[in-house]
């Protein structure tokens, strides 16, 4: 793991460079980016090996469970993004509230736009899976909102580490245009460095004054979150069995995809 505790001047675009080496020391297991990459390390690894998303990375996407997907990450980051404006004030949350940067609320809508048409939003039902996931988005929103951070980590660091892989592999097997129509959900405009974001997005997750109790609430909150997006995962497995094959294997080769960093 990286520093975290570096704090980039322009926020979202200053690159990597020896300020890691200089701070990489500065860390403890007490930090809460620390203690967030520890404890969710093991639902991970098991989110990453859910059929759905082996099956996306290698390219097997079909398009009407991508849609799908899509439609679920729209009411999920509706959700997620009406509770964040909610407690945008809130000394729990304020440091990390960047919403030029990272709400998807919008892009997703595009999206399903491009995918639905004009009518879209009558045809973008929210699904059983995704509603649970909902539900407890906004339960923590408005009683808890503390464990907001939580969901806002597994979600954002997770889309700003995945992004542009998940991106290139679904562009390519669904033959959508170069331009981006479809995967704006993919695509931060606002941040220039996914990398030096995220380390900043750390560096605020630690300066939030937590007890270790709390800072345990949200390590537990961040293992549901995972739960929740591979009961979506799963989900999605179940209707693709029922849906028409026209699988498109034209996905990067597995090595491909995953070989380095995939951020
Ligand atoms: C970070 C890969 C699925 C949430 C990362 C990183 C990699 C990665 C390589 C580290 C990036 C870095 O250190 O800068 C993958 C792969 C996935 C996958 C290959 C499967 C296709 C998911 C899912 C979620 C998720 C389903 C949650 C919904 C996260 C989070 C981080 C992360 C929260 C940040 C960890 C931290 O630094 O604290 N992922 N990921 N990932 N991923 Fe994933």
């Amino acid at each position: 793991m990286s520093a975290d505790k570096m704090e980039t001047t322009a926020g979202v675009s200053n690159g990597a460079g020896p300020v890691y080496d200089e701070t990489e020391d500065t860390l403890s297991p007490e930090d809460l980016s620390e203690m967030l990459a520890a404890g969710t390390k093991e639902i991970h690894e098991k989110a990453e090996n859910t059929q759905f998303v082996k099956d996306f990375l290698r390219g097997r996407i079909r398009k009407e469970l991508f849609k799908l997907g899509a439609v679920a990450l729209y009411h999920t980051y509706t959700a997620m993004e009406e509770e964040i404006e909610r407690n945008k004030d809130h000394p729990h949350f304020a440091p990390l509230y960047f919403p030029a940067e990272l709400h998807r609320h919008e892009a997703l809508a595009r999206d399903l736009q491009y995918f639905y048409g004009p009518e879209w939003q009558s045809k973008a039902t929210c699904s059983q899976a995704t509603q649970c996931y909902v539900d407890r988005i906004h339960q923590v929103g408005q009683e808890d909102p503390v464990l907001l951070v939580a969901h806002a980590y597994t979600r954002y660091m997770g889309d700003l580490s995945g992004g542009q892989v998940l991106k290139k592999v679904a562009q390519r097997a669904m033959k959508l245009p170069p331009t981006g129509e479809g995967l704006e959900f993919y695509q931060f405009d606002a941040i220039h460095s996914a990398k030096a974001f995220k380390q900043l997005y750390r560096s605020r997750m630690n300066e939030l004054d937590l007890d270790m109790e709390t800072k345990k609430r949200l390590v537990d909150e961040a293992v549901k979150a995972f739960l929740f997006n591979m009961e979506v995962f799963e989900e999605l497995e179940e209707i693709g069995k029922t849906i028409q094959e026209d699988v498109l294997d034209a996905g990067m080769p597995v090595h491909g995809a995953m070989g380095g960093d995939i951020s």
